[in-house]
């Protein structure tokens, strides 16, 4: 699908807001994607789907997760909008026929996790400072991100950590461990 018809198709499905969102990732995906050196069509296209579904409730969450055999882990479970990455990759690829690195990035967008590939942290860091976002700090990981990616990237899990922590969620275990990779390894 091009992505004017994937854009057609994500403004058709989701609220106006949540698609003004969804264009800003696409563009902030864009951006990054030619800084960084990946694949900026490939960017664009997972930047448009990964909150495809984000605007279904609990319910339709856990039908999709049945239709498409998603295994939900005990975190899953119980923080369930933490579902829609899940269910967003799984609709990008057997209704969008978008390729399987890009599902990975939508399917990765709200966790993270070890081993990111780069399109991973692209998309990863787009839903964070694209430009609609306001949130505490969004300044200074929006120059980060341009400036040493892996230490955005630590700044963003960080921030999402204490936002977890501050509301008394549950941490995702790929969060964490996203987080520790960034610290030991993934600097490199
Ligand atoms: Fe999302
Ligand atoms: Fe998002």
């Amino acid at each position: 699908m091009e992505l004017d018809e994937l854009r057609n198709e994500m403004t058709r499905v989701l609220s106006s807001k949540r698609a003004k969102h969804a264009l800003g990732c696409e563009s902030e995906a864009e951006k990054l994607a030619l800084r960084w050196g990946a694949d900026p069509y490939k960017a664009r296209q997972a930047a448009i789907l990964h909150d495809i579904t984000k605007e279904r409730n609990r319910e339709e969450q856990l039908k999709l997760c049945e239709k498409y055999s998603i295994m939900l882990g005990d975190v899953e479970k119980l923080e369930w909008p933490l579902l829609h990455a899940l269910t967003a990759a799984e609709i990008a690829r057997s209704v969008y026929h978008v390729s399987g690195d890009i599902c990975e990035a939508v399917r990765y967008h709200t966790t993270g996790k070890e081993n990111m590939t780069l399109l991973q942290k692209i998309i990863y860091l787009a839903d964070f400072i694209e430009p609609t976002r306001t949130f505490r700090g969004v300044c200074k990981l929006r120059k980060l991100a341009y400036k040493n990616i892996n230490e955005a990237l630590l700044f963003a899990f960080d921030s999402s950590i204490k936002e977890v922590l501050n509301r008394g969620g549950i941490l995702h275990p790929d969060t964490v461990n996203g987080r520790n990779w960034i610290c030991t390894k993934g600097r490199d």
